[in-house]
């Protein structure tokens, strides 16, 4: 197999890139690595629709908001650049720290309303680097669709808004979760559990499953079903619920009954590793009547 065409550099993915511009639609997937399942996803999604795919592996040190957790990211460049090859991907872009931010930014962005609840508020700063970096892989490919997972879907959220407001000239694509058979969202930190924790780590999705169950069953009351998903959640050594809320899916704010569909979101400490998950739910009095 060749090695996929890898450059460190942004003035040789422009190069490239511009070369295909005239003749070929460009899709683009950044990362942070440590490439699984769920990557693959947005990776194959793209190589469907567009016909050149560039993926990016960065791990970017500004939207950290613990050392520690930059420190023990996983990085496995290798095995991700040949995982690329086998996907047909057409080029990865894999700059330095150097390369993306030869001086530390003064110019950020500022994410808005849309960063400020679920982990915007547990993770200070962690938005407006996702924000920032986002921006500068969009200017520096110039791709005409861009894909990002819904297991992030305030990530999501908050790059659809980014782009509108900034009348960046892209298509953002939302991508379904990719999940373990035990339901576990697909996470480059998932390795980072040893074999207890990993028993552990599918009750964030059983919790945001039964909370569904409430709501689709007519349940209302907020209270009530977030009460029901963190009993699911239990009570272990190991496990610390960060937050777990019922909200709007577009503004992301917390909703007082629930009458329309909504996000349930959280994020739940397993040892040291901190997982989060979400799960879009349609009460009954939102769905369409059935005509008689
Ligand atoms: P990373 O965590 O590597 O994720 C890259 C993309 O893969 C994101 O859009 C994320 O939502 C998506 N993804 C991760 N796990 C997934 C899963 N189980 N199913 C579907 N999609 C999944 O998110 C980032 O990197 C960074 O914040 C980034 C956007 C690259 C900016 O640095």
């Amino acid at each position: 197999m060749t090695r996929v065409e890898t450059v460190e550099r942004a003035l040789d993915l422009r190069r490239t890139v511009d070369a295909w511009r005239s003749n070929h639609s460009i899709g683009f997937v950044p990362t942070m690595g440590a490439l699984h399942e769920g990557h693959e996803r947005l990776i194959q999604q793209a190589r469907n629709e567009c016909s050149r795919v560039v993926v990016s592996i960065f791990v970017n040190p500004v939207q950290f908001d613990r050392a520690d957790d930059l420190e023990r990211y996983p990085r496995t460049l290798d095995a991700d650049i040949d995982r690329c090859g086998r996907l047909g991907v057409d080029l990865v872009f894999a700059p330095s720290v150097h390369e993306m931010y030869p001086t530390p930014p003064a110019c950020t962005v500022d994410p808005g309303p849309l960063a400020v609840p679920l982990c915007g508020a547990h993770r200070p700063g962690h938005f407006r680097g996702v924000a920032t970096v986002v921006l500068k892989l969009l200017h520096m490919v110039g791709a005409d669709r861009a894909y990002f997972g819904e297991k992030d879907a305030q990530q999501l959220a908050i790059v659809r808004q980014m782009v509108a407001d900034f009348d960046v000239p892209v298509t953002v694509v939302g991508v379904a979760t990719v999940r373990e058979p035990d339901g576990l969202a697909m996470s480059s930190r998932n390795r980072r559990l040893d074999a207890y924790e990993r028993s552990l780590a599918p009750r964030l999705y059983q919790a945001l499953q039964a909370a569904n169950a409430l709501i689709v069953s007519g349940a209302t009351d907020v209270d009530a079903v977030k009460h029901a998903a963190t009993e699911v959640i239990g009570t272990d050594g190991r496990l610390r619920l960060d937050y777990l809320e019922v909200v709007d899916p577009q503004r992301l704010e917390q909703v007082e009954t629930i009458a329309a569909p909504v996000l349930i979101a959280g994020a739940l400490w397993v040892g040291g590793t901190r997982l989060i998950d979400n799960c879009l739910s349609v009460p009954p009095a939102s769905q369409p009547a059935l005509s008689s």
